[in-house]
């Protein structure tokens, strides 16, 4: 069965503790959306909120680095909670150099790859990283629509993942709907991430459902 990361980049930030207690008990994850204005136009939050929700969840934390320098932050996410910690292949440091720095801390190491990005640029991360994190739209903002040039990179992954028995798990964000949710799990996707469609749901926990 496919595992749920709510995006809390959706939530209201008025009552964002009260928000994820109304999905807490139907997912596996929690996807916290971090940016910087500078890899993505567009800024979120930061560490001290991502520090003050950890206190009440027990859900694993499953933080998306969208800046351009993550090096330079690992330890204060680590700090603040994370469980994973997935940065972009597109950023600025050397991406061996983000995983070891994430694995010293004892935490999971995620690569992402945004969609105009080759997948196979990522092979020789494949052996070493514990999540590979597919976007399904352009990094930087909730509800866009879902680019179907994600399907392939999934399939691959999923194929590179049983020829060589990588350990990796495969997520997928952006755009993530019922429809789209069938599409991806048909293909080999294994975490989903999902920010408008859970939290504008009037039943949240039935949306959950529908798209797992
Ligand atoms: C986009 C973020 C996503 C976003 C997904 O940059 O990485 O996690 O919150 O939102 P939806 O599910 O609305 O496309
Ligand atoms: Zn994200």
């Amino acid at each position: 069965m496919v595992k749920i990361s709510p995006s809390i980049l959706s939530a209201d930030f008025s009552k964002l503790k009260e928000d994820i207690d109304t999905i807490k008990d139907d997912c596996e994850y929690i996807h916290i959306d971090i940016m910087d204005g500078i890899f993505v136009p567009n800024l979120s939050f930061g560490i001290p909120v991502q520090a003050s929700i950890k206190k009440y969840f027990t859900n694993v934390f499953d933080t998306h680095l969208m800046i351009e320098y993550p090096l330079n932050y690992i330890e204060q996410f680590y700090k603040a909670g994370s469980d994973i910690i997935t940065f972009h292949y597109e950023a600025k440091n050397d991406p061996l150099e983000v995983i070891e720095k994430i694995h010293s801390y004892g935490i999971k190491a995620g690569i992402s790859i945004k969609p105009g990005t080759d997948v196979k640029l990522l092979d020789k991360y494949l052996d070493i990283v514990d999540l590979v994190l597919v976007m399904s739209v352009e990094p930087g903002f909730g509800g866009q629509k879902f680019n179907p040039s994600s399907i392939d990179k999934i399939k691959y992954l999923s194929d590179m993942k049983k020829l060589h028995g990588y350990k990796y798990e495969i997520e997928v964000d952006g755009g993530i709907n019922y429809e789209t949710a069938k599409l991806v799990r048909e293909a080999g996707c294994e975490v989903l991430v999902a920010g408008s469609y859970i939290f504008n749901a009037e039943n949240r926990k039935k949306a959950i459902n529908d798209i797992r």
